[in-house]
């Protein structure tokens, strides 16, 4: 920021090295840049055939779009969610699953998120991102929880129990038309904003659910370098601002799997909080010796192509939100093409905890 700022005055100035204005294009193009890429049917329709869905969610794939609400509200017509008021909006039936959702993911005596919370952000990355650009449809689809085998693999064991209590509430659900792949997503869409601090997300409806399990290897394991992890969000249409701020879910995040002499042991000393203390204790090496650090996380809070999204994302949390909020709903996208036919139900989301 002051060194923008001091070299914008330089160039204005005329006092600039010639050079100069290459090192400063690069200085910020090391900083935080959106991932753009289009995905499904946004990538061929003209705007000229975009629903007004359709419009937001490519404005905020582009970068431009605002991917926080924190404005829109709703209160569920009288009468249930049997009545035909409620019937009449398709958003309805989300705002009972979403407040069920809001119970299970927040423990108001301790002002924390639970393990359902963080569970349920895994899941949605687990289920959309063992997707690549070379696969047509998979992604996120519910096939995590539909396949009956992706749960079953290594990386997907720690999920059991967010799982159960998915399917729970989709057996409760599904014969009021919802999808598996939807209910997943706003799971970890609700289970972010159910850590004290975290982004209320825009959430859409629409996709389509698929029975066949995704193919394997497609999910980092954690001991991937920086470059291999750019790679594998790269081929996922997220560069390497988004590999960043998605890793920042780290910050309600808790292992069983990779120390297991300290299980249960979290990523950052307040797991039941999204703050930016994640971004902190990775890179500092007095951390609390509770936590445990992943060594791909490590890697990419180091790596010269990574850090400075990294120190950037540790200083300022609204931008850390919003590049987060973005790049997440990029990922609850991936491998669906009728985007242009989703609606908008932000108007569901629980409130901001602060
Ligand atoms: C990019 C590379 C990533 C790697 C290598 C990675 C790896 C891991 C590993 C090994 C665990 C611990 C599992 C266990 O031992 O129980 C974990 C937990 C978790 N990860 Fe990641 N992760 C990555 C990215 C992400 C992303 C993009 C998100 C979400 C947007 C995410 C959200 C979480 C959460 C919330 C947990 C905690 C789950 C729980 O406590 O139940 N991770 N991750
Ligand atoms: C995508 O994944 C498939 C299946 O694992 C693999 O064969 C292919 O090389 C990958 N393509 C890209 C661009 O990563
Ligand atoms: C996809 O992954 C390969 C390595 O597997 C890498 O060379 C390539 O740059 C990646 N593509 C993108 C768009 O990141
Ligand atoms: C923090 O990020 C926000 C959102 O990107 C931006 O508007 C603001 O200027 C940044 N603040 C500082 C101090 O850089």
């Amino acid at each position: 920021m002051k060194a923008a700022f001091i070299l914008t005055a330089l160039i204005g100035s005329g006092l600039a090295h010639p050079g100069m204005d290459g090192v400063l294009s690069e200085l910020r193009k090391r900083q935080f840049q959106p991932s753009t890429g289009l995905l499904g049917d946004l990538k061929t329709l003209p705007d000229s055939g975009l629903s007004t869905t359709g419009k937001a969610i490519k404005a905020i794939l582009q970068g431009t779009g605002n991917p926080i609400d924190t404005a829109t509200t709703y209160t569920a017509p009288s009468g249930g969610k049997d009545a035909a008021a409620c019937k009449a909006d398709r958003c309805c039936i989300w705002k009972y699953i979403a407040n069920d959702m809001r119970t299970a993911m927040f423990d108001a005596s301790s002002g924390t998120c639970t393990d359902i919370a963080r569970g349920a952000i895994r899941l949605g990355f687990h289920d959309a991102a063992a997707w690549n650009t070379s696969i047509a449809g998979g992604g996120a689809d519910g096939s995590i929880l539909l396949s009956g085998s992706e749960m079953s693999r290594t990386e997907n064991l720690a999920l059991a129990s967010v799982g159960t209590q998915m399917q729970t509430w989709f057996n409760t659900y599904k014969s009021y038309g919802i999808s598996m792949a939807d209910l997943i997503q706003l799971g970890a869409k609700v289970g972010a904003g159910s850590c004290p601090g975290g982004p209320r997300i825009r959430f859409f409806i629409g996709r389509t659910d698929n029975p066949n399990p995704a193919p394997t290897g497609l999910l980092p394991p954690p001991f991937f370098t920086a470059q291999q992890l750019i790679d594998n969000f790269g081929n996922k249409t997220i560069g390497p601002g988004g590999l960043v701020a998605l890793l920042g879910a780290h910050t309600a995040s808790k292992q069983t799997q990779v120390d297991t002499t300290k299980i249960g042991a979290p990523q950052d000393s307040t797991p039941g909080k999204w703050d930016q203390k994640y971004f902190v204790e990775t890179l500092d090496a007095n951390a609390p010796s509770t936590i445990v650090k992943f060594q791909s996380d490590i890697n990419v809070a180091t790596s010269p192509a990574t850090s400075p999204i990294w120190q950037q994302f540790l200083s300022n949390k609204s931008a850390w939100d919003k590049a987060y909020a973005a790049e997440y709903i990029r990922m609850s996208l991936l491998g669906f093409q009728d985007i242009n036919g989703m609606a908008e139900c932000t108007k569901v989301m629980p409130s901001v905890l602060t």
